[in-house]
């Protein structure tokens, strides 16, 4: 059946189909090959963007910037800073006139309820950016490098280590659920996903031939492993306070040259980025100085490895977030 997403909010994998994820992805591949050929695309001449980010941002931020302006649009950047939005205007009402000037808004921040609510009022499609419970938009540009890097998806055996509750453990788990992926969460149980989702992806899994596994054992969540994922181990808008509890209960989880040696020879290492994997940034240095370690979740050997695709992830977030936004406005 043909795939129509004109007018389509996009705010978690959830709500799209595997046919419809999949003419995301191809759209991608072709915004890719025209990107890298020089072949102009500003298919949306004359329509404008409004970006709001209530968290901060490079790689999501720049990818719709650049996007935007590739397919002929104008695109306005708001932060709470330099906007009336949050401090004197709630997200609803800047959201309600915005979509009387916009075609389409992205937006970051906390609440996955929010986004949702602002899809309901806006009037123009609404681009999740991240909330604390999800992050779609770097689902493409993983499934996307997953894809580039093995040829197919299916049976691809992924894990996830770390705290994989927050938005990116969310996200890939219904990510891998809907593409055929085998997810595994490796993580201490405190730490794993919310029971219904959890649910829900089995469900979503069992339709699509592939499964969905968590465990606390780190030699059995790593070994026959394709992809090996992690993230930061406190998310922006946790508090400070949480550092230490999160190092104790997920440094056995730090992907390092052993989980890696226990996965497939030809297995790659994954991450949404930013990373803490030395102390060349103020958090790194903090972290170092008060706990004595120098990298958290992946180690900096991991991380600048051969194994590592990190910076080709990095880039097809802005093919995949162009494929998203044209065919959604198109
Ligand atoms: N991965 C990601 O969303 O990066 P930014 O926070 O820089 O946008
Ligand atoms: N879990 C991270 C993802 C950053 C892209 C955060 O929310 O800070």
């Amino acid at each position: 059946m043909a795939v129509n997403l004109r007018g389509k909010s996009y705010l978690k994998l959830l709500d799209f189909t595997p046919a419809e994820i999949r003419y995301l992805l191809d759209l991608s591949k072709d915004f890719k090959s025209m990107k890298r050929s020089g072949v102009p695309h500003k298919y949306l001449d004359g329509k404008n963007i409004v970006l709001l980010f209530e968290k901060t941002s490079t790689r999501t931020r720049c990818s719709f910037e650049v996007a935007g302006r590739d397919l002929g649009m104008g695109v306005t950047y708001l932060d709470p800073g330099s906007s009336q939005m949050g401090k004197k205007e709630s997200i609803p009402d800047t959201a309600r006139v915005l979509g009387r000037m916009y075609d389409g808004i992205e937006y970051r921040g906390y609440s996955q309820q929010l986004v949702e609510e602002l899809a309901r009022y806006a009037g123009v499609p609404v681009w999740n950016g991240l909330t604390d419970q999800f992050h779609p938009t770097q689902m493409l540009a993983d499934l996307l490098t997953i894809e580039e890097k093995f040829g197919r998806l299916k049976g691809i055996n992924f894990t996830y280590m770390g705290d994989a509750r927050n938005n990116m453990g969310n996200s890939l788990m219904v990510a891998c659920a809907k593409m055929g992926l085998n997810f595994t969460a490796c993580a201490p149980e405190a730490l794993f996903p919310a029971e219904e989702l959890v649910e829900t992806c089995r469900r979503i899994a069992a339709e699509n031939g592939c499964t969905v596994t968590l465990t606390e054992n780190v030699a059995e969540g790593t070994a026959n492993a394709d992809v090996i994922y992690t993230d930061i181990w406190v998310s922006m808008g946790e508090p400070e306070g949480v550092w230490a509890e999160r190092i104790k209960l997920l440094t056995p989880y730090q992907v390092n040259a052993a989980a890696m040696r226990n996965a497939k020879d030809t297995a790659i290492f994954m991450h949404c980025l930013p990373s803490f994997h030395d102390t060349r940034t103020t958090i790194g240095a903090d972290i170092a100085k008060k706990f004595g370690i120098s990298e958290m979740e992946v180690t900096d050997e991991v991380f600048e490895g051969r194994q590592s695709v990190v910076f080709d992830e990095a880039e097809n977030r802005m093919h995949t977030i162009k494929a998203v936004v044209y065919a959604t406005l198109c």
